[in-house]
């Protein structure tokens, strides 16, 4: 009755956010409709649903039930209480989210280990285990249900790299988190691809890919082959009807010929690329990587040639870390962002020994990062910035 592709959180008594990744439609359900959705949601599918609801037309509406028998919604007697089964943009949900310091959605790096070693790569490939046993993830990933959160970016190393991932990526369609993926790609073959269709709550893969000249990047991955494995991944989850991206960080082994990934690759079979010139250093504050890292000079060019392109236009943007978003490790340690790893001297806690609420209620870090952002923004147009 609720489709696969349906996931949805629902917060206390007051409200449930429920999305259709597929449709990529978002509604805010309250009132009847959350008690109606509860209800659903409670009794599985073996019981049926009370179709003589009065919203129960409109969650079908909405794509948030599959049920192609349901009458069409009554208006306009039905006006008040299809408010409290609202369609709503994102932006909204995450502005509710950052302002009630809901954890919405984080990165979680599921592995600091990879089968490439790229040039210009952060990741310190210090372990030949992963660090998080399969029960420690799900443990953790029944915390940030329970908290609340609804999306989650996996990334690593490499995610494929774990021969339980697909247990993993499971277990998340079955707790209803919408899922990203960032994966340099070469370990996803057709049957990888057959079972991410079947979970249906993949909202979108970003692939790394690097150029289109395969000798260029194979040398920035140091694994010949590599960029015929990464180009088949792509063929594979667009073929599949997947939201791919490309993500291509520019780099001095690649800055001659980056475009190209666009202009050869991206272009023609429709997937848009993500350039990004930005290169951190390793994630024990190591600075070896850096020699990938653009000259100035290059990095003007790469900003005239970027900006010349058609890209989405500038928006000011919030950070939400801290707020709504966080990051998780690799060894279970928190964040507010992966991008703090090195500012921080200790991260916020420990999820192998503490809860996610605990240090996300308690964290002397977190709360200092909330206390002074809210202090800046007071008198400020929340509402008009990006987020
Ligand atoms: C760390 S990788 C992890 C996921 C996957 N292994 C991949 O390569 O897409 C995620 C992204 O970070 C980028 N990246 C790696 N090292 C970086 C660095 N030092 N600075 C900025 N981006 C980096 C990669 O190019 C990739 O697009
Ligand atoms: S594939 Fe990703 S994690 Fe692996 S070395 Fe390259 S950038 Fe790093």
């Amino acid at each position: 009755m609720i489709p696969k592709a349906v996931v949805y959180r629902i917060y206390g008594d007051s409200l449930a956010v429920v999305m259709n990744v597929k449709t990529r439609r978002v509604a805010l359900l309250q009132g009847q409709a959350l008690q109606l959705w509860s209800d659903i949601a409670a009794a599985g599918p073996s019981r049926p649903p009370d179709r003589g609801h009065p919203l129960y037309a409109r969650l079908v509406s909405l794509d948030l039930l599959g049920d192609a028998a349901a009458r069409p919604p009554s208006a306009p007697d039905g006006r008040a209480l299809a408010q409290q089964a609202q369609e709503i943009d994102i932006g909204i949900l995450n502005m509710w989210a950052f302002k009630n310091h809901i954890p919405m959605s984080g990165h979680f790096e599921l592995t600091g280990r990879c089968n490439l070693r790229c040039n210009h790569c952060y990741g310190l490939f210090a372990t030949r285990q992963d660090t998080l046993s399969t029960a420690q993830v799900f443990r953790i990933l029944d915390d940030l249900r329970d908290c609340g959160t609804l999306g989650l970016v996996l990334t690593g190393g490499e995610l494929f790299f774990r021969k339980d991932i697909l247990d993993i990526l499971s277990y998340l369609s079955e707790q209803k988190f919408v899922v990203r993926i960032n994966s340099n790609g070469t370990l996803i073959d057709e049957a990888v691809v057959r079972a991410l269709h079947d979970l249906a709550n993949i909202y979108r893969i970003h692939i790394s890919l690097y150029s289109s000249e395969p000798a260029v990047h194979d040398q920035i991955t140091h694994a010949p082959g590599s960029y015929h494995k990464t180009v088949r991944a792509l063929h594979l989850l667009q073929e599949a009807g997947f939201d791919v991206r490309i993500n291509c960080s520019v780099m001095k082994s690649n800055v001659d010929t980056f475009q190209k990934v666009r202009d050869d690759i991206g272009d023609p079979m429709g997937i848009p690329v993500h350039f990004d010139s930005e290169i951190f250093p390793k994630d024990d504050g190591g600075t070896e990587n850096l020699v990938e890292r653009l000259d100035a000079q290059q990095i003007q060019e790469f900003m005239r040639a970027n900006a010349s392109a058609k890209t989405q236009p500038y928006k000011q943007k919030l950070c939400k870390a801290g707020f709504s978003f966080f990051s998780i490790c690799e060894d279970g340690s928190l964040l507010p962002c992966l991008k703090m790893k090195r500012l921080y001297r200790s991260p916020l806690g420990q999820l192998t020994q503490r809860s996610f609420r605990e240090i996300w209620q308690s964290s002397a870090d977190v709360l200092s990062i909330r206390e002074t952002i809210t202090r800046e923004l007071e008198g400020c147009d929340l509402c008009s910035l990006g987020i």
